[in-house]
């Protein structure tokens, strides 16, 4: 390695994250580690912990906000129904945000190397590299390669007195951004175990109070809630607040990870939960049934994508040509009830509805163009023959 190699870490100031700075000048012979952490609207303490740990480790260290590019693409998931087993992707969806974020940091510092502190097991090693692999840099993984284990890590960090905030970070493993939390690990690996409430920080137990709120859209896109016009980051957080008083958003899952691995994962996601089922409430109105029919399978493509953090596939620009032809359309509003950790739809608006008062009423003579009743005598004539032939020849043989 030629004089003053560096190498760009994504950086939290955990435990994972912690370890690998002495760990990639030991191991890796890099000279210097530049630190990067990308704000996609984790809490301030997971900001205020990065700069601490990172001023202790005399750690050279940016921080980059992401956060409106990372809503930005939790929208175009809206317009996709992106969920994946039950789970809207928050994670999978801010990770090749974050990993473009780091790329641009490590260019621009002159480093030849990208590292992250994931562990082998889990889909966020796939979903940074994917996005790294695209480049010249060396890609390091200390965690994965060394085969690090938690308490190897807990005891080299006591013996070289690494900052750790404390030693502990809590018995859970948690990642939290604008668009869902993720609570994983200690008891809740086991799928029979029943968690409780101090599991959550976005939702409180649903009560019995509800709350409707008027989500409004425009081309597929959420823009405003109860008539007040809003920049997705600002929606996104209003809505968390809003819906998480309501123990709206909670999900208990098992989830297939992309190496296999079967697990159980807990999620709080009350605004992804808000925007979803509003979005799919609009669609209803307005699309006809074989394009809803059709769509639900590019939907199904789109969060597979996502999961997998390929956003930026082919594939994924080809599924968004449809959504947007779609999208044209799903502009209106829809009324949601919180009521029981549910945001239900109750009612919903738009003049691109596929809806005709007359055609549906039972109280009108004619629908549209002159078709009376009486004309749907042939259909019901029609109707069943084929099915009414087949069972007499079935039983005919018998
Ligand atoms: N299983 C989810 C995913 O792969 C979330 C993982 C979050 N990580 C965590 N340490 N809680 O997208």
């Amino acid at each position: 390695m030629s004089d003053n190699e560096r190498v760009t870490l994504a950086f939290s100031g955990g435990l994972d994250t912690t370890v690998c700075v002495p760990l990639l000048e030991e191991e890796y012979g890099y000279d210097e580690v530049v630190g990067v952490t990308v704000d996609v609207g984790q809490p301030a303490e997971e900001f205020a912990e990065a700069e601490e740990t990172a001023e202790a480790l005399d750690l050279e260290h940016y921080v980059v906000d992401a956060k409106a590019e990372f809503a930005d693409l939790c929208f175009d998931a809206v317009r996709a129904n992106a969920s994946y087993q039950g789970y809207p992707l928050g994670t999978a969806l801010a990770r090749p945000v974050i990993a473009a974020a780091i790329l641009e940091v490590a260019e621009r510092e002159g480093c030849t190397g990208l590292a992250h502190g994931c562990t082998g097991k889990g889909n966020d090693q796939l979903r940074f590299e994917a996005v790294w692999r695209d480049s010249e840099m060396e890609v390091i993984a200390p965690v994965r390669e060394l085969g690090l284990t938690r308490s190897f890590e807990q005891e080299y960090a006591a013996e070289r007195n690494l900052p750790v905030s404390g030693g502990d970070e809590g018995k859970y493993s948690i990642d939290t951004n604008l668009w869902s939390r993720s609570i994983e690990g200690s008891e809740l690996e086991e799928p029979s175990y029943v968690p409780g409430e101090e599991i959550y920080e976005w939702t409180t137990a649903p009560g019995e109070e509800t709350l409707e709120l008027e989500i409004g859209f425009e081309n597929g896109y959420p823009v405003s809630l109860d008539g007040n016009e809003m920049e997705p980051v600002e929606l996104v957080e209003e809505l968390n607040d809003v819906a998480g008083a309501y123990g709206v958003g909670r999900s208990d899952i098992m989830e297939d990870r992309m190496l296999g691995l079967k697990v159980r994962e807990n999620y709080e996601h009350p605004a992804a939960t808000v925007l979803l089922n509003a979005h799919r409430a609009l669609e209803d109105l307005v699309l006809t049934k074989e394009e809803r029919a059709f769509k639900g399978r590019v939907d199904h493509e789109w969060s597979e994508k996502g999961y997998q953090g390929l956003v930026n596939a082919p594939l994924v620009g080809a599924l968004e040509a449809f959504i947007e032809k779609t999208q044209t359309r799903v502009t209106g509003t829809v009324t949601i009830r919180l009521e029981g950790g549910q945001a239900r739809p109750v009612g919903r608006d738009s003049t691109y509805a596929v809806y005709s008062a007359e055609a549906s009423s039972f109280d009108t003579e004619d629908v549209m163009g002159g078709i009376e009743q009486a004309d749907a005598t042939g259909v019901a004539k029609y109707h069943g023959f084929q099915e009414r032939l087949a069972n007499s020849i079935i039983d005919g043989q018998e």
